[in-house]
């Protein structure tokens, strides 16, 4: 059966619902993660709250009536859900279109299980089709640029502030064949607050939307 990819991504947001136990609840960005929200409303009464990786999320959060907690305030989490720009077999993300990936990255790092939701589009067999996006201070953003250029990358300045003040510079041109030594070499440069590389700390399972059905994918 064909269905649209918002159909697609609303049927994956319902499959993660049974991983929804209790607790706080570790929310993502973007339009997966906003179907998932509305789907977590539905079971509100199960849970604390949410831990949201966006002003975005947060405020989708509130106006369902879920209360939104401050990351320092929540010492354990048992799953951060979240969607992504491009999934791997190896379970290692690019993420960052909506230009969350800082939070993103702290909130999964608290949670003991990454769900990541995602149409079959998003999976791909290497990382760098879609550009990479590095989330830099901004009196290092020259100084960066010049330093993704000498990694073989076009950087490009997005028109577009993140929930931290910072910029965002996306990288086209990348094949990523190794995601844990990219991911850590990007760090490195000074000014730099994180990368869209998630491969380090990679997802724990992988729901992904196919026409034929949810898949579940275990690392
Ligand atoms: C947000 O910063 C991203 O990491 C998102 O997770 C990613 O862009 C996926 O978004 P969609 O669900 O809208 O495709």
């Amino acid at each position: 059966m064909a269905f649209t990819q918002d159909e697609l991504k609303q049927q994956v947001a319902k499959a993660a619902i049974e991983y929804v136990k209790s607790g706080i609840i570790g929310v993502g960005t973007g339009s997966t993660a906003n179907y998932f929200i509305d789907e977590l409303a539905k079971v509100k009464h199960k849970i604390e709250g949410a831990v949201a990786s966006s002003e975005a999320s947060a405020n989708r959060l509130r106006k369902h009536g879920i209360e939104v907690f401050d990351l320092n305030s929540v010492n354990s989490m048992d799953i951060y859900v979240d969607g992504a720009d491009e999934i791997t077999e190896h379970m290692h993300m690019l993420k960052g279109g909506g230009g969350a990936l800082t939070r993103e990255k702290i909130v999964a790092a608290v949670a003991k299980t990454f769900i990541c939701i995602c149409d079959e589009t998003k999976y791909v067999p290497v990382l760098g089709k879609f550009p990479l996006p590095v989330d830099v201070l901004p009196i290092a953003k020259s100084y960066v640029a010049r330093e993704l250029t000498k990694l073989g990358g076009q950087p490009q300045l997005r028109n577009f502030t993140t929930d931290n003040g910072n910029v965002i510079l996306d990288v086209h041109g990348l094949v990523i064949n190794d995601p844990i030594a990219m991911e850590t070499t990007i760090n490195q440069i000074v000014g730099v607050v994180t990368n869209g590389l998630f491969a380090k700390r990679p997802a724990n399972i992988l729901l992904l939307a196919t026409h034929d059905g949810v898949k579940t994918i275990k690392k």
